[in-house]
């Protein structure tokens, strides 16, 4: 069975998409959450699971290699197959990426290539965009910009502020990644495009 970490930021609704679904497919299991921030709220969720959790404030390191050096320790210590980014905040290095690279999945509110980096909903709206959505990818080098591996859409409605828009597309992430995460422990790597 494959054993999957997750790095999250804040609340961690994708991790517990991600958690919930391998509990029922039973093709992999949880070995770490992980987050940047102690005070992330989805850490309090994983251990009220029962999935071991661990909180590197990036704060509390001189550098980014610093941080990352204590994370990867973390992270090497379950001896994950599979890494899972939700929600995570960080631009990793090249060095972290390489460790990782071809076990490494990040989602990302927008349709890749469109609107790589953040407020992705805003420059969706400011464009007039009739949908928007979610990607998932393997992580490299190059920011929101590896292989895609699945892709949601939804319509952007009139009216939709970058809130309304958000809440349609993390319906969406919730979805997707669980999707995606099946299909890449099976070792299929055909995208997951949900209509
Ligand atoms: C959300 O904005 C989502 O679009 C992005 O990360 C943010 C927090 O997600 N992937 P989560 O609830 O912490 O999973």
């Amino acid at each position: 069975m494959k054993r999957v970490a997750i790095l999250i930021s804040g609340g961690g609704s994708n991790m517990l998409a991600l958690v919930r679904d391998m509990a029922e497919g039973g093709y992999a299991r949880p070995v770490l959450v992980a987050a940047n921030d102690p005070r992330a709220g989805g850490l309090a969720k994983a251990a009220a699971l029962d999935i071991p959790t661990a909180a590197i404030d990036h704060r509390a390191y001189p550098t980014r290699e610093a941080f990352e050096a204590a994370l990867a320790e973390k992270i090497d210590a379950t001896r994950p197959d599979i890494l899972c980014l939700a929600g995570f905040m960080r631009i990793l290095t090249p060095g972290f990426i390489h460790r990782y690279e071809g076990r490494m999945l990040n989602i990302h509110p927008s349709l890749l290539p469109k609107y790589p980096g953040l407020h992705t909903h805003a420059r969706a709206l400011a464009a007039g965009d009739a949908q928007a959505g979610c990607t998932v990818h393997e992580v490299t080098a190059d920011l929101d910009a590896g292989p895609i591996l699945g892709q949601a859409r939804v319509p952007v409605l009139p009216g939709d502020t970058q809130e309304t828009l958000a809440a349609r597309v993390l319906t969406q992430e919730h979805r997707l990644y669980p999707a995606v995460l099946r299909r890449f422990a099976a070792g299929d790597r055909t995208p997951v495009l949900l209509p």
